[in-house]
């Protein structure tokens, strides 16, 4: 694989208080770099002969890598964040923001904090995009600290001495005001449009019981604690349960294969919450079989052992 240079993005005469000279080094000495860089190690990996290398020198090549390809990534991302004045977000765009944050003065508070945080170290301030929560968020980033997984990374401010040394000496809140004072928000708008294009990571789906409702774990945890009357049964097969521990507390275990037994002992005005060891199949099916027979029932996705990963309550199971 050979990488190959982007131009640069924004027009470095246009800007306000960052001197072309500052952006012409940076860009020609340090994305420069990284990019040769990158290409050096990728060509390197491609000719090991991975029979007689170790893998700790692949390791420490893979991670030269990353540290290489981001750099390469948040250089040209950085360049593309500058040449517009700063000031007024694209009204949408803005609301994104204010959903995410509160409101733009917050996030752009928590932004420059964060800059300064790092002042006079390293590192990167992403504005990155998560498309599992469909949400923004601030980051920090550095070689070695790589970005959110899955994340997209819409706005970067570089942290590391070389972006702001040559004019700003030590005057890190110099720099990073300056930097806010040219971001291009149509730009970065933009990428907004296109990272919220990017789908959510495929949820479990099961196709059987599609028509059956669900409740999250955390929803749960919600009717148990504002004191919510619900009845919650617990239906892990009876061969599990005889080496099972515990047990939600306050679910009660009735075997599923005996419904018709218990069934006249649930009351129709409550809503009833069934659920198995891992959500995929019993829980679903009894859920399916209280609604046909007119209860107000859901099955807990994930089950017991979702309920136990977000430490909910659990008691002995005799
Ligand atoms: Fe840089």
């Amino acid at each position: 694989m050979r990488y190959h240079l982007a131009p640069l993005y924004c027009r470095p005469w246009t800007l306000n208080g960052i001197s072309p000279r500052l952006i012409e080094s940076h860009y020609e000495n340090n994305y420069g770099a990284a990019l040769n860089r990158l290409n050096a190690i990728s060509e390197e990996i491609e000719q090991l002969d991975l029979g007689k290398t170790s893998d700790q020198s692949l390791a420490r090549l893979k991670r030269d890598e990353i540290a290489a390809l981001n750099s390469t990534l948040l250089h040209e991302l950085y360049f593309a964040s500058l040449g517009g004045d700063g000031r007024v977000l694209p009204d949408a765009f803005a609301s994104a923001i204010a959903k995410d944050f509160g409101s733009v003065d917050r996030w752009r508070q928590e932004f420059v904090g964060i800059a300064n945080g790092l002042a006079g170290g390293s590192g990167w301030v992403l504005l990155t995009y998560v498309p599992r929560d469909g949400r923004l968020i601030n980051q920090i980033a550095s070689d070695h600290d790589p970005s959110i997984a899955g994340g997209v990374p819409i706005l970067a401010l570089d942290m590391y001495e070389h972006a702001y040394h040559l004019e700003f000496g030590a005057n890190a809140s110099a720099y990073i005001a300056a930097f806010m004072r040219n971001i291009d928000w149509s730009a970065v708008k933009l990428r907004y449009e296109d990272a919220i294009k990017v789908a959510p990571p495929r949820p479990l789906e099961q196709k059987q019981f599609a028509d059956v409702p669900s409740i999250s774990v955390e929803e749960v945890r919600e009717m148990l604690k504002s004191g919510t009357s619900v009845q919650i049964i617990d239906t892990r097969p009876k061969h599990y349960t005889t080496k099972a521990q515990d047990i939600m507390d306050g679910a009660v275990w009735r075997d599923p294969e005996r419904l018709d037994e218990w069934i006249g002992t649930l009351s129709k005005t409550e809503p009833v919450v069934t659920f198995c060891v891992y959500g995929f199949h019993i829980g679903c099916e009894t859920a399916s079989t209280l609604r046909k027979a007119g209860f107000d029932a859901r099955y807990m996705s994930g089950g017991h052992f979702a309920w136990k990963a977000i430490k909910g309550p659990v008691r002995l199971f005799e």
